[in-house]
């Protein structure tokens, strides 16, 4: 074999070696997802936090057991969290605000009395709007949860809008997701706990249209472990329980 067809085996076998080398090294492996797993828990165990009391479904399936009532703490103006997980919210407001994004609450804590009205004036306006009543009962379940059925109910879900967000709309609408508030929860509600619980893609799953500003505690390592997982929560607390 002549040393130029040798010079271009080599040359051949050292490029595949390099595609190898970094194919491994850009697919996380065992250890590396371990190592992961390790650091959200430990962010929250080094505080000597257990936030494990936020991790259970709340859903059609799994509704809040008869007369459950959190403890609240107020979150920004009138809106109240359940107390355990207020401090995270505030400092997501407030890490928020040090980025130049300023988060507008626009619904946190819902007794079930609000929640039968919010249910109730909603199916009235769809039925105003020309539905039949049974399919404007059926419309607005899709977006608003039966009382008892709703995160809002236990404290723990945020809906998040703009400060100028009724300046150009009517309604709470799903191109919130065109707002630079929007991009900041995406890139980090997370970090403090929350995730954007009704998914575009994950519809059928959740029960919900899509709502990009609704945001659920469930503790800094499960958010991050749900949003790493690309599940709705239901997939994956069912996988993980
Ligand atoms: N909009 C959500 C589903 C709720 O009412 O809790
Ligand atoms: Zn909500």
């Amino acid at each position: 074999m002549s040393t130029k067809k040798i010079f271009i085996i080599n040359m051949i076998m050292l490029a595949l070696a390099a595609i190898v080398f970094t194919v491994i090294n850009l697919v996380p492996n065992d250890a590396d997802k371990l190592k992961q797993i390790q650091e959200n828990y430990a962010e929250e165990a080094q505080k000597g936090i257990d936030n494990s009391w936020a991790y259970f479904l709340i859903n059609e399936e799994f509704p809040l057991p008869d007369g459950y009532t959190p403890e609240l703490a107020h979150v920004q103006g009138v809106y109240m969290m359940d107390e355990r997980c207020a401090e995270y919210a505030k400092t997501m407001i407030e890490a928020a605000a040090a980025d130049g994004i300023d988060l507008c609450v626009v619904s946190a804590y819902r007794s079930i009395e609000k929640q039968q009205e919010n249910l109730e004036s909603y199916t009235q306006r769809l039925i105003n709007e020309g539905h039949a009543p049974e399919e404007a009962e059926k419309l607005a379940l899709m977006e608003i949860a039966e009382p008892g059925k709703s995160e809002h109910n236990a404290g723990l879900a945020l809906d998040i809008l703009t400060y100028d967000w009724w300046e150009t709309h009517d309604d709470v609408t799903a191109d919130f997701e065109n707002t630079e508030e929007f991009l900041w929860l995406q890139e980090n509600a997370h970090k403090y706990g929350f995730i954007m619980r009704y998914p575009k893609e994950w519809e059928n799953t959740t029960g919900y249209t899509y709502e990009p500003w609704h945001y659920r505690f469930v503790g800094l390592y499960y958010a991050k472990e749900i949003r790493n997982s690309g599940l709705p929560f239901e997939y994956y607390y069912k996988m993980n329980f």
